[in-house]
């Protein structure tokens, strides 16, 4: 297993001309202090004695095995099916959304895999999708909602980072798992699965 610092861009396999909102689904992998350095306030911020400029926008993208997880086939629209990935005790969501996803596999792009474990303090996001709006949430804690078509985009509550998206490959009728972009709650590291 190797981590690695790769584009965003690089995820989405999908021709660009597909997609008009692909380049939405980028700055959906920001959290509020990335867009902040993204944005004009970058300038004020480096002005600042000491303070080094932000590195260009990246997702931490974790490799792991291969793991088959289902079958296009099964799958219905708006019903999503749990299954573990990367380790036993990590509980996620494969669904077809019914709407193109920055990501998605599937012939309408739309087959998107998430962890179910609220990135804010890791609160369950079990059986809280939204099929009406391809959401996730709202977290029973404090009410963070995550955008499935959008990287997992915070879209209200208290979070502040996107929901850890499993990335996905297609062979067939057959569904992988082959990695995870972002960092699962209560993780210190992507690599070796300890809890922090
Ligand atoms: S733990 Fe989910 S919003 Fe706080």
């Amino acid at each position: 297993m190797s981590i690695r610092d790769i584009p965003l861009h690089e995820l989405d396999r999908r021709p660009a001309h597909e997609h008009e909102h692909e380049h939405d689904g980028e700055r959906a992998c920001m959290n509020r202090r990335q867009f902040l350095l993204a944005s004009g306030s970058v300038v004020s911020l480096s002005a600042l004695p000491g303070l080094a400029l932000a590195a260009p926008l990246h997702a931490l993208r974790a490799d792991y095995p291969r793991v088959r997880i289902g079958r296009l086939s099964a799958l219905k629209p708006g019903e999503p099916v749990t299954f573990n990935y990367p380790y036993p005790n990590v509980r996620n969501m494969l669904v077809k959304l019914g709407a193109p996803a920055g990501a998605g596999v599937g012939a309408d792009s739309d087959v998107v895999a998430f962890n179910q474990q609220c990135t804010h303090m890791g609160g369950p996001l079990d059986g809280s999708y939204k099929p009406a709006h391809q959401v996730l949430g709202p977290c029973p804690l404090h009410l963070t909602t995550f955008d499935l078509t959008r990287h997992g985009m915070v879209v209200s509550g208290h979070g502040t980072e996107s929901l850890p998206q499993i990335l996905l490959e297609t062979q067939g009728d057959e569904i992988y798992a082959v990695g995870v972009l972002g960092l699962i709650w209560g993780y210190s590291a992507n690599l070796g699965g300890r809890r922090a």
